[in-house]
């Protein structure tokens, strides 16, 4: 650990002081500015075939943090302060109907926040807490670790609209074997879990409800054999369209969170020629204009921790520098902050740039429009008594947490590090919504001893603060709202971009597409509470419950469309940068990622996607990652690097 991280602090810059300006000679081949699940695997990749690259990361490394580390510090994490990047954004514009979330954030005058339905006068609107990792390997170092693979159908999808056969299923699939060669992913041991009876008897429950309950005098064993299906399995031909019940692979290997910031760090160690400068913000991207098409040569950037005005530590100055990419630079900044890097550098659309005061240097009308996301929605109860599984567990790591201690002292083999070896969300039912547009399932509904209802600020303490919730959890895949928003709130590159959702009737209502997410959403309601039904039938000394929420008076369709309205939330924001053909005015990037009219700059992260993929996003994002790496090499090997965007052959050569 130390050894490495030497390596990687070569390159960074600590010095806070708004100092002049220090002469740097910076020159790569390739500059890639964001280190998460779109950035990492990719900087990597292209390093390992031997070229140049600095990969720039705003945050810094904290491998050696235990929030990091342990997958049952998963809420946790996401509150860590040397991480976060509290990102605050609009269900909805109109703020009255924003503000029947109870999640709905506000600042005091004292600088404190409050989270609720009846803020005091004078209290100032922030939105929702949308919560971003600024630290290397992205959000990746801070999500949920769950992975699971997209739908054949979002590849084929993006195949039919560029024309670009490249992006088949069928050719895809050799991406995720690259992302396999470095990638360990396993579910929780089910003896973690299956010791804790009332939780078997939820699941159970669970399993019963999606037709496979286990035989409730032999409900361990029954269980066991259910949640060992894989839900990844890529010999099970109906595998994109199968309903059932089982546990969920994490991005772990024997209980230790590990994925995108090992590949970074392993690569470096092998002494590839990757450079990572950590707490770096690039602040604009330079063009030669000179040339037939404006050509990406350079970054701009500034050198200091934690300067973005979304981490709880911003507050410091930078110090300016920049570095010259002699082949392409490539965006990763992620959703929000790959458009607002863009558009800082004038690229997106005109009249928004404009109206700033901004250069244009592309007018792409796109960039920033498109977002998607997932509804998420919770159902949950409450028990008289914990659940066992976590006795001992205070989720703060100190001498008390036994859990912890039983992680530390238990490194080898998963069963016996515990509850901490799980993220807590124990196991899945794989749905098919009956307003699905195909074959495919289109809902998660996971189920676990924590009381989640979505993102406020100190989430993660309020889902462990007892044990003796349970919840289960809706993510709604497929989502058909493709009208949210990313646009500049000034010229500062260290102030947050404006973000609206424009959720459900405020969105996408073509064909009915608000309304048929709602309905699936309520149906999955009714499928939890028919889970919690079912609980009864598996008597193993688990007690009776009570829902808090939606609460045993919401009842009717209206009822249940209305708490859906108002408390769901999202956490896979994407598709800002869309794929498309040139010829279609909203298409930002071309089907190898190119930004459309520029050359040498391309965009790989969550934003890429023309419609939000599958049901859980990091694995499409690393296979893109992948794929966007082999493109490059392979226009570098024909000489194409640097190419326009939306031009093919050697027409791109600016
Ligand atoms: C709480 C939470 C839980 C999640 N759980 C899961 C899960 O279980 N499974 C799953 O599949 N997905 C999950 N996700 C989503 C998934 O982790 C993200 O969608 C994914 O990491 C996005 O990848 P990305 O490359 O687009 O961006 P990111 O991973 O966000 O990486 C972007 C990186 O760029 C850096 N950066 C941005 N701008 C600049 C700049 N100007 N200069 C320098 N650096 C910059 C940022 O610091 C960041 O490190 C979760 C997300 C959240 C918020
Ligand atoms: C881990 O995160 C918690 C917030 O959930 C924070 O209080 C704690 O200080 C963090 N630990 C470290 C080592 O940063
Ligand atoms: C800009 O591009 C032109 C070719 O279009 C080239 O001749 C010139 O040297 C470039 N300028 C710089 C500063 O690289
Ligand atoms: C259910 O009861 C709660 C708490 O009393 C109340 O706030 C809510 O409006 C009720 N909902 C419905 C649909 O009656």
């Amino acid at each position: 650990m130390q050894f490495f991280a030497g390596i990687l602090t070569l390159a960074c810059c600590v010095t806070l002081t708004a100092a002049a300006p220090t002469q740097r000679d910076l020159e790569y081949e390739y500059i890639v500015v964001g280190s998460g699940a779109g950035g990492g695997p990719l900087a990597s990749r292209l390093a390992r075939a031997g070229h140049s690259v600095l990969l720039i990361e705003a945050g810094d490394d904290q491998g050696g943090n235990y929030n990091y580390t342990v997958p049952g510090y998963q809420a946790a994490v996401t509150q860590d302060k040397s991480i976060a990047w509290d990102i605050f954004v609009n269900h909805y514009q109109d703020q009255t109907r924003a503000q029947r979330d109870p999640k709905y954030v506000y600042r005091l005058s004292d600088g404190s926040k409050y989270v609720g339905l009846n803020p005091p006068s004078g209290a100032q609107p922030l939105g929702i807490l949308y919560p971003r990792a600024g630290t290397l390997g992205g959000c990746v170092s801070h999500n949920a670790l769950i992975w699971i693979t997209p739908h054949a159908s979002d590849w084929n999808n993006i195949a039919s609209i560029t024309g670009d056969n490249s992006w088949s299923a069928l050719n895809m699939n050799q991406y995720l074997d690259k992302v396999y060669e470095w990638q360990p992913r396993a579910p929780t041991d089910p003896t973690i879990l299956l010791r804790d009876l009332m939780l078997v008897q939820h699941l159970a429950g669970g399993a019963a409800a999606q037709g496979v309950g286990p035989d409730p005098l032999a409900a361990v064993t029954g269980l066991t054999a259910t949640l060992a299906i894989d839900p990844n399995s890529r010999l099970n031909p109906l595998r994109d369209s199968t309903q059932g019940f089982f546990q969920i692979p994490l991005i772990q290997q024997g209980g230790t969170r590990t994925s995108v910031r090992e590949r970074i760090f392993d690569t470096v160690a092998k002494g590839y020629p990757l450079t990572v400068r950590s707490n770096c913000h690039v602040t604009k991207i330079l063009f030669n204009t000179t040339g037939s098409a404006p050509r990406a040569t350079a970054v701009e950037f500034l050198d200091g921790a934690h300067l973005y005005r979304a981490s709880p530590l911003s507050g410091g100055g930078g110090i300016a520098g920049s570095a010259r990419a002699t082949k392409e630079v490539i965006m990763a900044g992620g959703t929000y902050n790959s458009v607002q890097t863009l558009k800082l550098s004038g690229i997106g659309p005109a009249s928004e740039l404009q109206a700033l005061g901004i250069k244009v240097i592309k007018n792409l009308p796109g960039l920033g429009k498109n977002m998607q996301d997932r509804y998420e929605v919770p159902v949950n109860v409450v028990h008289p008594n914990d659940f066992a599984l976590l006795d001992g567990c205070t989720f703060d790591a100190k001498p008390h947490d036994k859990c912890y201690q039983q992680w530390v002292n238990n490194p080898y083999i998963l069963a016996q590090r515990g509850a901490y070896g799980s993220n807590g969300l124990a196991a899945t039912m794989s749905v098919r919504s009956s307003t699905a547009d195909d074959s495919n399932i289109d809902m998660y509904i996971f189920g676990g001893p924590v009381n989640f209802k979505g993102y406020f600020p100190r989430w993660g303490d309020a889902a462990v603060r007892d044990h003796k919730h349970f919840s289960w959890y809706t993510l709604k895949a497929h989502a058909r709202n493709k009208a949210g928003t990313v646009e500049l709130r000034s010229t500062d590159p260290l102030d947050t971009p404006k973000i609206n959702f424009n959720y459900f009737d405020t969105g996408t209502t073509t064909n009915g597409a608000d309304k048929k997410d709602v309905a699936a959403l309520v149906e999955a309601m009714k499928l939890s509470r028919e889970a919690l039904k079912r609980y009864s039938n598996y008597p193993l000394g688990g007690t009776p419950f009570v829902e808090e929420s939606p609460g045993a008076n919401v009842t009717s369709d209206e009822d249940l469309a209305q708490y859906a309205k108002d408390v769901a939330w999202g956490h896979h924001a994407c598709c800002t940068a869309p794929i498309g053909v040139a010829s279609d005015p909203q298409a930002v990037l071309d089907s190898k990622f190119k930004v459309i009219g520029v050359a040498g700059l391309r965009v790989v992260d969550a934003s890429v996607f023309p419609k939000i993929p599958g049901i859980f996003i990091q694995a499409p994002i690393m296979m893109v990652s992948e794929k966007a790496a082999a493109t490059i090499l392979d226009d570098a090997a024909k000489g194409l690097s640097g190419a326009v965007g939306g031009l093919t052959g050697s027409l791109g050569l600016g």
